[in-house]
């Protein structure tokens, strides 16, 4: 299927501005001509817009830009369930508050299916709050409750379909509210923080939730916030937090998720273009794009190098 690369800036979701100009980033960083060099048909959409805004009435007023974020959510879900009749989505982000929507779509046409939604969510924070217990009242920090039915989101329109918590996989844990921390323990998400990763390494868990996927026959939607990465090759995220997926790490996720052939959307969120030093950021999500997308550095010998 064609690759169709979708603009999301969406800055609504924290206080930070900057994410709105993630998509240009990854335009100027070459996204398309990389994957078209791959051989991959690429149809760069160009940016979404966000729904018209209607009044919302807050759960919590701590709630930071909510109207803007439901707005975005709702275009997003559209948009995101009608690039999957097309072809692979890749949203550009925005920050992580597009995921709401982005996820919410690509579960209603798996659900149109009758096949299971796959998560799998690539990050430093859970993002598992909801409006109800957030406490920074950033709305970045809250998609994984919405997409798998958490309550609290009354503002919001009702997911046309969730994920269930079994299918979903986070990777990369390492700042976890409290709050999140007694909700994720109650919950069937499977969850690695960077201890477990530093212990058994970051493959196992990534191909236990692959087999999973694969015999499930489920849809595969991969949301990866540059947090994910150590701040020291991505330094352009305003969350940033120590200790994060080195480079190695992060391009074996991508190789082994390619060779699953499993993947069928795609976020890249998070992208600060403001914070980031002459695009080397940008260029990093590219790369890591390219990986999950079939390029390799070396192609496997098919002859053996014994006499
Ligand atoms: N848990 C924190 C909060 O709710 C941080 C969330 C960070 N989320 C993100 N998508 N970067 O504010
Ligand atoms: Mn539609
Ligand atoms: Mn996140
Ligand atoms: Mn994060």
């Amino acid at each position: 299927p064609p690759c169709l690369l979708l603009g999301a800036p969406v800055d609504s979701g924290k206080r930070r501005a900057g994410c709105l100009m993630g998509p240009d980033a990854y335009r100027t960083a070459g996204l398309a001509a990389a994957l078209g060099s791959l051989g991959r048909e690429t149809r760069d959409l160009g940016n979404l817009a966000p729904a018209p805004r209607r009044a919302v009435s807050a759960v919590n007023p701590a709630l930071h830009n909510l109207a803007e974020t439901v707005a975005w959510t709702e275009a997003l879900t559209d948009a995101a369930r009608d690039a999957m009749a097309e072809g692979f989505p890749i949203f550009l982000g925005g920050d992580h508050s597009l995921s709401l929507g982005s996820v919410a779509g690509v579960a209603a046409h798996a659900a149109a299916r009758n096949r299971p939604q796959f998560l799998l969510w690539l990050d430093a924070h859970a993002d598992f709050h909801t409006p109800e217990t957030t406490t920074s009242g950033n709305l970045h920090g809250t998609p994984v409750a919405y997409v798998t039915g958490q309550r609290g989101f009354d503002a919001f329109p009702p997911p046309p379909a969730l994920v269930a918590q079994e299918n979903v996989c986070i990777l990369g844990l390492r700042s976890v509210d409290p709050q999140e921390n007694a909700a994720l323990a109650q919950s069937d998400i499977a969850a690695h923080d960077m201890r477990a990763i530093d212990e058994h390494g970051i493959a196992p868990p990534l191909r236990a939730f692959l087999s999973r996927v694969a015999a499930a026959n489920g849809f595969l939607h991969v949301s990866l916030d540059v947090d994910f990465l150590d701040p020291s090759i991505a330094p352009a995220v305003g969350t940033t937090v120590p200790g994060g997926a080195t480079f190695r790490e992060a391009h074996l996720v991508m190789e082994i998720l390619h060779d699953s052939g499993l993947v069928t959307s795609l976020d890249l969120v998070e992208l600060n273009p403001f914070l980031d030093e002459r695009g080397r950021t940008a260029s990093l999500m590219v790369d890591l794009t390219a990986s999950l997308m079939g390029r390799r550095v070396f192609d496997r010998p098919t002859r053996s190098f014994a006499a």
